[in-house]
């Protein structure tokens, strides 16, 4: 399967965000558990340019935990502060207020021998779609928060949101298009459905989802769909669909309704919590 990459959003939205980022003192960058290194886009890093780091492992509550471990060890030994966290839920999101006051610490002394106190810390969010970015700030900032309004000279233009005395955040967040020229990029954004459906055809994206499982979690799709296990991708499509009687016309199999289906179940966490890749 071939993955298209579009440069042209990729220019426009690398501009606007490289004009963000001039204003802010921390980037709080959104990966899916799932997926920590496809998810991320390697082009933030080069934008950072010396700027506190931190990195959010959403969606932890759809991710195989011990693997979540592997990949926050991982991004730590890289320098990023790194937090798991349940947007949906809003588990791990009130640790980040703190993790940001330590990221920021250097420029937190920095200003104080300055003789500047009490300058609120200027975070913004980015990531690429789909990742929860959205879901998170709704969480983070809750309903206390007010919005700042334009401040002239200051921020141009740019609206702020005041979490606390101690934090703004950029409300709108940073928007950057995936990278996927690696078709394994490509293979895993389009599992976790970061990638248009049109774009892929669903029932060989269910057989090599059905590999992968069968290599890393034997046991998942047999005792979801209560049917006999197998390492054969096509005898386990076959079994869901007698099993949930999706058959068309001519008792034939309904593999593309098959296939849907698994890719939604897995999608929504129902086949359990599994992680796509691991640190190497
Ligand atoms: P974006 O701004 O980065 O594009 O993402 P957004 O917040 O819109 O979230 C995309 C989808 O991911 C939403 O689901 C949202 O509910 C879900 N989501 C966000 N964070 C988490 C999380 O930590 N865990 C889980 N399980 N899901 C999360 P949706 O299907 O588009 O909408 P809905 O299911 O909320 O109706």
């Amino acid at each position: 399967m071939q993955f298209q990459w579009y440069p042209g959003h990729m220019t426009k939205a690398k501009r606007a965000m490289q004009e963000d980022l001039k204003l802010i003192d921390v980037i709080i960058e959104l990966v899916d558990s799932r997926v920590p290194y496809s998810s991320k886009n390697p082009d933030i890093d080069q934008m950072a340019n010396g700027k506190s780091r931190i990195l959010l492992m959403n969606k932890c509550d759809l991710a195989d935990t011990n693997v979540t471990d592997e990949w926050i060890k991982y991004y730590e030994d890289k320098g990023y502060f790194v937090v798991r966290v349940n947007s949906k839920s809003g588990s791990g999101v009130k640790a980040v207020h703190e993790v940001i006051q330590k990221a920021c610490r250097d420029k937190i002394e920095r200003d104080r021998r300055r003789g500047i106190l009490n300058r609120p810390i200027r975070a913004m969010i980015v990531g690429i779609p789909n990742v929860g970015k959205s879901t998170f700030i709704n969480s983070f900032a809750g309903k206390a928060c007010t919005k700042t309004g334009n401040k002239p000279g200051v921020t141009r233009g740019k609206q702020w949101i005041r979490l606390n005395k101690k934090v703004e955040l950029l409300d709108t967040p940073g928007i950057l298009w995936p990278k996927f020229e690696d078709q394994k990029v490509g293979l895993n954004l389009a599992f976790i459905g970061s990638i248009k459906d049109e774009l892929y055809n669903i029932y060989e994206l269910s057989l090599l989802l059905i590999k992968f499982l069968v290599e890393e979690y034997p046991d998942v799709i047999a005792e979801f769909y209560g049917i006999e296990n197998s390492t054969d991708e096509v005898k386990l499509i076959e079994s869901i669909a007698e099993r949930r009687g999706y058959l068309k016309s001519g008792a034939q199999y309904d593999f593309d309704k098959v296939a849907k289906c698994l890719i939604a179940d897995f999608r929504q966490g129902k086949l359990g919590k599994i992680s796509l890749e691991r640190p190497c």
